[in-house]
């Protein structure tokens, strides 16, 4: 099976998913068409989050197939074409004719309108991020249940609805007058300009709530065990009897989440490889391999830290960067694979988060997440990502039902290139043991204060950039270290984290005391967006 197959197999459900969904169908799921955005999955795992079974499909998939999940509801999702522009994605009309209930969002709002003989124009001025509503017909509509009659939204549109269909009753406008909800068919039909689904929309997940209920008449009897059970099945039936697979454990969440799945069905046809890349944390290898060996994962310890530093000698790109580490990291792992049997499938612990931010769903290239973009293109192996549709709360729950300990799952999240992603500028040993010491002091001290648990993700960054200092009566000319913590529920969007101002005063001491390279502490406070949360 090709690379890109896999990915579409495993994007649009595997067989095991295909199958929950035939078992599924009678009681119905919902069916979410796909016409490329970037929050289509986070439309799952909505759903996902009120027990209720639903698949993605693609924008293009016949009305028949569609329609034999006999789906309690049709999702149609954002995405970046205009209805009337070259290339736009369009459907069957007749699937908004049935009786199931249809909610269109974004993208999904305007091709209703334009199936059904409304207007879809390019707006005077988009309308992106956080946007005023206000409802004019809320008691009337389903969809508004509990929700009061202005909100704030999430926005991400250029085109907008000029002129509804016949029969069509507008019931939300924004601020700048822009049709922001209409409902068809007695309400059978909703459509909304903006993203119930992201969590910046105000009662977002109420709305979600009533179209499955409300209006769908589902019924919340999907669980996370089930995805286990049937994510067991599916790793069963791809692999078959005999294939050997390889994992590379990077001391992570993720893959050790996926490891520890794959290992439930194949036991020792599993290896894995922890590899050294030499952008690890302070003391990162042995912790994660004592941890390793008491999950019972068979771990060979490669330690290739020279290699990927003489291959990133001279990168500074962060691209660059990225895309020599995922190559480097392939080219270690089918080496590997020669040694230890020969396998035919990766394993990785990719998630959708780093899917989306490497472009494969349609839109831009935000970074390339080094499970997924530096992937060569002649790869020998073939992907196995079981957890690639999940968000990381997801997989922390899924860990736990598999009995990983907490130690473990709670750990905060660290990118797949390391500290390569966190050190600007040249990746030079010194550098990198620099920013290792103080990474290890900001942890440790946020670990004292009892604050690790409830901080997504806080880290150090070592910025090329020397400033003067004093100390005791010499000139110093140390490097700049950026205090990083962020709040976050999926990595989708980021706040920064208000840290107690005692503990930053003493992190920063501690750091110029402790660490001669750096002279000066700062603490980034930007949000994601704009920033994303690592700094390359
Ligand atoms: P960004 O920086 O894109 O990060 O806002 C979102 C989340 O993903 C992590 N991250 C990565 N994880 N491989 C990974 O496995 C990568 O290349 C990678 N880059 C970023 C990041 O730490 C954050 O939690």
């Amino acid at each position: 099976m090709s690379y890109l197959t896999v990915n579409q197999f495993i994007r649009y459900g595997g067989a095991g998913i295909r199958r929950q969904m035939r078992e599924n169908g009678k009681n119905g799921g919902i069916a979410i068409l796909d016409f490329g955005s970037q929050y289509t999955q986070l439309i799952a795992r909505r759903i996902r989050e009120f027990e209720v079974y639903s698949e993605i499909l693609p924008w293009n998939a016949s009305l028949g197939r569609i329609m034999e999940k006999s789906p309690r509801g049709i999702i149609l999702s954002g995405g970046p074409r205009s209805t009337s522009g070259p290339g736009a994605p369009l459907i069957d009309g007749s699937l908004l004719d049935g009786s199931v209930p249809v909610l269109g969002i974004c993208y999904g709002m305007q091709l209703i309108a334009h199936i059904r003989g409304g207007s879809v124009k390019k707006g005077r001025r988009g309308e992106y991020g956080r946007t005023r509503v206000i409802f004019s017909e809320g008691d009337n509509e389903k969809i508004l249940r509990g929700v009061p009659k202005a909100i704030d939204v999430w926005m991400s549109h250029w085109d907008e609805v000029r002129q509804l269909p016949d029969g069509a009753v507008r019931f939300g406008e924004s601020e700048s007058g822009t049709c922001a909800a209409y409902s068809m068919d007695g309400g059978r039909i909703t459509a909304l300009q903006f993203h119930p689904e992201v969590d910046t929309t105000e009662y977002g997940r109420e709305m979600i709530s009533s179209f499955l209920f409300g209006i769908c008449g589902c019924e919340p009897n999907w669980k996370l065990g089930d995805w286990v059970k049937r994510s067991l099945e599916s790793i069963a039936e791809t692999v078959g009897n005999e294939d050997r697979v390889i994992c590379g454990l990077s001391g992570g969440v993720d893959s050790t989440v996926a490891a520890v799945l794959v290992s439930k069905v194949l036991g020792d046809r599993l290896d894995c490889i922890f590899v050294d890349h030499g952008f690890m944390r302070k003391d990162e290898p042995p912790q994660v391999l004592e941890m390793y060996r008491k999950l019972n994962l068979r771990v060979y310890h490669v330690d290739e830290s020279e290699r990927f530093l003489a291959a990133v000698k001279d990168a500074v790109n962060p691209e660059k960067k990225r895309k020599i580490i995922g190559e480097t990291f392939v080219r270690v792992f089918e080496a590997e694979a020669r040694k230890f049997g020969l396998a035919k499938w990766l394993l990785q612990g990719t998630i959708y988060p780093d899917v989306i931010e490497s472009g494969f769903v349609g839109g831009d290239v935000i970074k390339s997440h080094h499970n997924v973009g530096g992937l060569p293109e002649d790869m020998k192996m073939s992907l196995l990502e079981p957890i690639r549709e999940l968000f990381k709360d997801e997989v922390r729950r899924i860990g736990s039902l598999l009995d990983i300990p907490d130690e473990m799952l709670k750990r905060h999240p660290f990118p797949g290139p390391g500290l390569a992603v966190r050190c600007l500028g040249n990746l030079e040993r010194g550098r990198l043991d620099a920013l290792r010491e103080a990474d290890a002091i900001f942890i440790s001290e946020i670990k004292s204060a009892g604050l690790y648990d409830d901080i997504w993700q806080a880290f150090c960054v070592l910025l090329p950039v020397r400033s003067v200092g004093v100390a005791g009566d010499v000139r110093t000319y140390g490097e700049t270290v950026a205090l990083r913590a962020v709040a976050s529920r999926d990595a989708m969007t980021a706040e920064s984290v208000h840290l107690p101002w005692e503990l930053i005063d003493k992190v920063a001491k501690r750091i110029c005391g402790e660490v001669p390279q750096v002279g000066r502490v700062v603490i980034d406070v930007t949000g994601k967006p704009p920033a994303t949360i690592e700094w390359e």
